[in-house]
């Protein structure tokens, strides 16, 4: 499979771990490098401290050293005069790409060149927010890291190097070298497989921005998913629409957008503010929304909750981002690009998510207010969450927005608080005292 159009993938394409309530990002992490990682590694970073630490962790979960290259370089003429990809290149069992930033054009180049350094059967990590296309590689499966809430979650892509036909058959021309990604795309685009591509559009990575740009119109692929989810819905708001005709109540901040020097219409039927919805309680069967990606944790709240506060059965959202709230019930979760234009699905969009949510109808039950959801949402004081960490853990599903640190526990022998590191005996998972090594299971802790 290639790796887009995600959203026609099988439901095992996307997998999550959620940590548990002592767990750090970092111990998520080792677990999952842990993993995915082994023999001769080469980490790619953009940042000398961050590529570092993933490097440390290489070398703690491989017991050797990974080659280590940082590249600041962001633009496409950047990466192809990125020296450090050798002529003769040497392959690696594991590739970790950590770059975060990188301009649309860029993005193939790099990869293309990346994906020589592979060994047949290597693995290559990348948690890069944008997905790569490359006939050489097969995306094995969508990692998340606490997929749920309201930031983007830690993603990484995995793939496998796959046996290249192209590389085979092709014979190097005069002039031209094996490691230069611009040689590699034009070879590519040679080959004269399905419709020419047009050039995409920019993919905007500047400030916050909430008016409506051109390219974040969806594409056909994307519409057609979201139009097949709410087809049995009866009334369908759509919030944030842009220029997508789906629903009945369309609703946007503008109904006019400058681009390019041009006007266009949004599709809106309705001005207003997804933050204070002008509709009555459960007003909808279905809402779709789609957001501006680089609003502030708070818009995205009082975007979603209104959303919920206003659906009668279904929520869809697609963002970078899978919100959680107390009274819906997350059924489905469906990896898609965005960023991409019609003719260039293959191109590096970004990754997100359409999130299919149940509301649960318990509004009503509930004396509900967007104060109760910023609670729920992470704001609360430590000695509840520690309440709520104590009470939840046998839970099947702890609840993912309760967070703790390990420094709000003790172990039950000595005092010392633990230090994050896990190991898992039959299916518990047991937190070894830094100090006296006493193995305490989560029950055994006292809070601090
Ligand atoms: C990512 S675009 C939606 C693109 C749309 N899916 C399409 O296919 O054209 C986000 C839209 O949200 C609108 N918007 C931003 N903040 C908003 C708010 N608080 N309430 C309602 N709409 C908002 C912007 O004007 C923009 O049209």
């Amino acid at each position: 499979m290639r790796p887009i159009p995600l959203s026609d993938a099988d439901r095992g394409l996307l997998h999550g771990r959620l940590s548990g309530p002592l767990d750090t990002v970092a111990t998520a992490e080792r677990d999952y490098l842990g993993k995915h990682v082994s023999g001769e590694t080469l980490v790619v970073g953009g940042c000398e401290d961050r590529t570092q630490e993933y490097a440390d962790v290489v070398s703690q979960v491989t017991g050797r050293k990974p080659t280590v290259r940082v590249s600041s370089a962001t633009t496409a003429d950047a990466v192809k005069a990125n020296e450090w990809f050798p002529d003769e290149s040497p392959t690696y069992d594991s590739i970790i790409y950590t770059k975060s930033k990188m301009a649309w054009f860029a993005r193939p180049t790099e990869f293309h060149r990346l994906s020589e350094l592979l060994a047949t059967g290597g693995t290559l990590l990348s948690s890069a927010k944008w997905v790569p296309d490359s006939d050489r590689l097969q995306m094995e499966q969508i990692d998340l890291l606490d997929p749920l809430g309201f930031e983007p979650p830690q993603s990484y892509l995995r793939f496998s190097r796959v046996q290249s036909t192209f590389e085979d058959s092709w014979t190097p021309q005069s002039g031209e070298t094996r490691g230069d990604g611009g040689v590699v795309m034009q070879q590519q685009q040679g080959r004269g497989t399905g419709p020419p591509r047009r050039l995409p559009r920019p993919f905007d990575t500047d400030e916050e921005q909430r008016g409506f740009r051109e390219g974040w119109a969806w594409h056909e692929q994307l519409r057609e998913t979201v139009k097949q989810l709410v087809a049995d819905a009866g009334t369908v708001a759509n919030i944030c629409c842009g220029s997508n005709r789906l629903g009945d109540i369309r609703i946007d901040l503008t109904k006019e957008y400058t681009n390019r020097g041009g006007t266009g219409q949004t599709a809106a039927t309705h001005l207003g503010d997804g933050r204070n919805l002008p509709l009555q309680d459960g007003a909808v069967d279905a809402v779709i929304t789609d957001p501006p990606w680089k609003i502030p944790y708070e818009e995205r709240v009082a975007l979603f909750s209104e959303a919920v506060r206003v659906a009668r059965e279904t929520v869809i959202v697609n963002a970078w981002w899978i919100p959680v709230h107390p009274f819906v019930t997350l059924n489905r979760i469906i990896p898609t690009t965005a960023n991409v234009s019609e003719t260039d699905l293959g191109g590096p969009g970004g990754l997100s998510f359409l999130s299919v949510y149940d509301v649960d109808g318990q509004q009503s039950k509930h004396n509900y207010s967007l104060s109760d959801h910023f609670e729920i949402g992470g704001r609360k004081a430590m000695s509840e969450i520690v309440t709520d960490c104590l009470q939840q853990h046998n839970h099947p599903n702890i609840d993912p927005r309760i967070r703790t640190t390990p420094s709000a526990f003790a172990c039950q022998h000595c005092g010392t608080a633990p230090n994050g590191s896990t190991r898992i005996v039959g299916n518990e998972t047991i937190h070894h005292c830094p100090e006296c090594g006493f193995p305490n299971r989560f029950e055994d802790l006292k809070p601090a």
